[in-house]
């Protein structure tokens, strides 16, 4: 991580504190800038600060942060309101509901009380910018920075300008994600769902309905990609997968293969919303193998994985 670079000694801004803000938080904090936390809801503000904390002393134990947890967490303060969280600060992370009337209204917010050159990153998982960040004097200092839950634990962000994002704030932008450590993807057009969730989407539309159509279980679609696909996955894309499936690299693959894909993506033009009885269905299975009570813990389970795992790439990172 070398935010040091950029010699960024003003703090940077987290507004809406939920599960992405507060990881947000420590992906900054653990960069070693100074973060403003604040959220609408006071109770969910006071959680994120102690959070963060225990989060970083699990860091620590997986040695994931070199300085002291304590240290890392004195640098997040919570602000009472949103001016008091941006004022001077060089950087704002958005990560309110997903919904364009709330990401609409908080621009607007902003742009009463924005520095003139303050960059604002929206995490936002699939709304484009140009749907809520267009026409005010902020709109060419927002983009979306799209991360994954959990930031911190999770490298990726996906940075989509809008039609009116200045080619400077992409540029800042990439060199702070960069530089606190995350792993950048440049969106060059803007579209729904950007990269990641587009792919998942196409992930997910499949598994709710082999589920539908009975052919497998939620536990053996999760089985498929858990103990399948997922393996190659941690560690190489869809497309360097089926270069190395062919003898003769890519296009062999889509030779032998390209027929049995456009036969299968054929088959499954739109299968609609998943509608209430699926969804029933599959909550059903699901809670027959995790309790709602064990949710959760199950996260908390989760994170210790990611951390892990995050820990055994990086020292295979450092053997390379
Ligand atoms: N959860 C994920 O897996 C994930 C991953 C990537 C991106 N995102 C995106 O991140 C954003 C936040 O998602 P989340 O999962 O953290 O939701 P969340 O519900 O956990 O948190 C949202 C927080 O925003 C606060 N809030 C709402 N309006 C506000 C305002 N005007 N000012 C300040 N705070 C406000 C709420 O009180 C709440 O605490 C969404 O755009 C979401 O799509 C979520």
């Amino acid at each position: 991580m070398n935010v040091a670079k950029m010699k960024l000694d003003k703090p940077v801004a987290i507004i809406g504190a939920g599960l992405v803000g507060a990881g947000w938080a420590i992906a900054f904090a653990r960069a070693g800038l100074n973060v403003r936390v604040y959220d609408a809801n006071p109770r969910t503000a006071e959680k994120a600060i102690p959070w963060a904390a225990n989060q970083l002393a699990a860091l620590h134990k997986h040695g994931l942060i070199d300085e002291a947890p304590e240290t890392i967490a004195a640098r997040l303060t919570l602000a009472d309101s949103l001016a008091q969280a941006i004022d001077g600060a060089a950087y704002v992370q958005e990560s309110v509901l997903e919904r364009v009337d709330v990401k609409r209204q908080l621009m607007l917010d902003l742009d009463k009380v924005a520095d003139a050159d303050v960059i604002i990153g929206s995490s936002s998982s699939g709304i484009k910018a140009s749907d809520f960040a267009c026409d005010l004097a902020i709109s060419p200092r927002v983009l979306i920075a799209h991360p994954v839950n959990p930031p911190y634990l999770v490298p990726v962000v996906e940075l989509v300008p809008s039609t009116q994002t200045s080619q400077a704030t992409v540029e800042f932008t990439d060199a702070l994600m960069r530089g606190i450590g995350q792993s950048v993807v440049h969106v060059r057009k803007e579209i729904e769902g950007f990269v990641l969730n587009r792919l998942q989407a196409a992930l997910l539309r499949e598994a709710w309905a082999l589920q539908r159509d009975g052919i497998a279980s939620c536990e053996d679609i999760d089985k498929t990609v858990r103990d399948g696909l997922g393996w190659r996955w941690s560690f190489m894309g869809p497309f360097e997968t089926i270069d190395l499936n062919a003898p003769g690299g890519v296009a062999d693959y889509a030779n032998r293969l390209g027929p049995l894909y456009h036969s299968i993506v054929k088959s499954r033009v739109d299968d609609g919303p998943w509608d209430e009885a699926l969804i029933a269905q599959v909550e059903k299975d699901r809670r027959q193998h995790l309790s709602a009570d064990d949710l959760a813990a199950r996260r908390d389970w989760r994170d210790e994985r990611l951390m892990q795992f995050a820990a055994q790439r990086a020292q295979e990172d450092g053997e390379r």
